[in-house]
């Protein structure tokens, strides 16, 4: 029997509810089954937090994203709260979870579905069959480092300072978690920094060559971002696992993501450090995409990025790869059918609705299964 495993589902607003009741069916069919024996414990986050009790995610319900094996995310906001107070804000409670499960790796993977090679900025020979995973640093760096100031010089200018920040321990962390994922994977791990301008490059460079000296199996090879930039547009195949900073992460991970097309296929997941006594990770899984208020409420929200975050949350978190992937091949089937959401229907495809692909999802994870 699959061992017992809790997760906090929060679905939050606009289209997350609606993305994660495809979720739903599925999860209610592999307990069925007797695949999986998923408990879930739903709340509320963002928005519709707000609305009942005034915070964008209680104590409570941080509380259970602590205890749980993982957190299942929607998305959170929408203009109803534009005007809420800036604590109180939705994305607040999307912050909270990031912090206080202190989840300091963030994954992106890029897959190029065959059935949407076309739908890519780049050339469909260059896309097809493409599978890389972005590993960005998440709570380090630029984003968070000391001095963060705007001061006023005598001469009336102001000056702006961000600065770089790295501890060896931050980046040998980082590195781990890219070198374990690769192992999973295809066993390559390319390390992105600037080495030629900057301190913390440099240092970047040394500890993840030092951490590697656990991880002889797995080839590394390092790059400077700005060239990696550029070999991700020419060539994306040529890598597996991209570890690096928040700043590049950030950028060279949406740059990954115009490669697959839409914002509706692209899962994440966010992880934190291993319990020392259980030595499990504290993890959030949650589409790349936002509330998307324009189309909520229609049923024209593509529930895949979702559902491919739930995948994500199978491999990473409860230990059942196999049905991951099974997950994602039903994902591929259902493209190569031609079944489509408005968003990557393209010209001549009638498009379906969002419990429709659900539907069509669930029906293919029972084929493949
Ligand atoms: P968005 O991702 O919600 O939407 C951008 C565009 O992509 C929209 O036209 C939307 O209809 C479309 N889209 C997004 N996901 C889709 C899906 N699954 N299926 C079909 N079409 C999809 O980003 P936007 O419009 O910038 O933000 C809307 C709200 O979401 C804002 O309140 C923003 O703060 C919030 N947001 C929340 C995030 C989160 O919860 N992690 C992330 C990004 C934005
Ligand atoms: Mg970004």
């Amino acid at each position: 029997a699959p061992a017992r495993s809790n997760i906090l589902v929060l679905p939050g607003d606009g289209i997350g509810p609606e993305a994660m009741a495809e979720v739903d069916k599925i999860i209610a069919w592999t307990n069925a089954e007797g695949l999986t024996a998923i408990e879930t414990d739903v709340d509320l986050v963002g928005g519709a937090a707000y609305d009942d009790h005034g915070q964008a995610i209680s104590d409570a319900a941080m509380e259970k994203a602590l205890a749980a094996d993982a957190v299942l995310f929607g998305a959170v906001g929408g203009p109803k709260w534009d005007d809420v107070p800036y604590d109180a804000r939705p994305e607040a409670g999307l912050l909270r979870l990031r912090k206080d499960l202190a989840l300091f790796a963030n994954l992106r993977p890029a897959i190029c579905y065959p059935a949407l090679a076309s739908a890519s900025s780049l050339k469909p020979e260059l896309v097809e069959g493409l599978d890389i995973l972005i590993v960005r640093e998440l709570t380090g760096g630029v984003y968070f480092g000391e001095p963060k100031e705007v001061v006023t010089l005598e001469n009336g200018e102001q000056r702006a300072v961000d600065t770089q920040v790295y501890t060896t321990h931050e980046i040998d962390r980082i590195a781990r978690v890219a070198f374990e994922l690769a192992r999973t994977r295809s066993n390559q791990v390319c390390s992105m920094e600037k080495r030629n301008v900057m301190r913390s490059g440099v240092l970047w460079n040394k500890v993840v060559t030092a951490t590697h000296a656990d991880f002889q199996d797995v080839e590394l090879s390092h790059m400077l971002a700005d060239a990696g930039g550029m070999q991700l547009v020419r060539a994306p195949k040529q890598f597996d696992v991209i570890v690096t900073d928040n700043l590049f992460g950030d950028m060279l991970s949406d740059v990954a993501a115009m490669l697959t097309g839409s914002l509706g296929m692209l899962p994440s997941a966010s992880l934190g450090a291993e319990d020392a006594t259980t030595g499990k990770r504290k993890a959030m899984y949650e589409p790349v995409h936002g509330s998307a208020p324009d189309i909520a409420g229609q049923g024209k929200a593509n529930p895949i990025a979702m559902v491919a975050s739930f995948a994500m949350m199978l491999r990473y978190s409860l230990g059942m790869a196999d049905l991951a992937t099974q997950v994602e091949t039903a994902i591929a089937n259902v493209l190569d059918a031609g079944i489509r959401t408005g968003d990557i229907a393209g010209s001549g495809i009638t498009p379906v609705s969002t419990s429709q692909m659900g539907d069509a999802l669930l029906a293919e994870v029972q084929k493949v299964v």
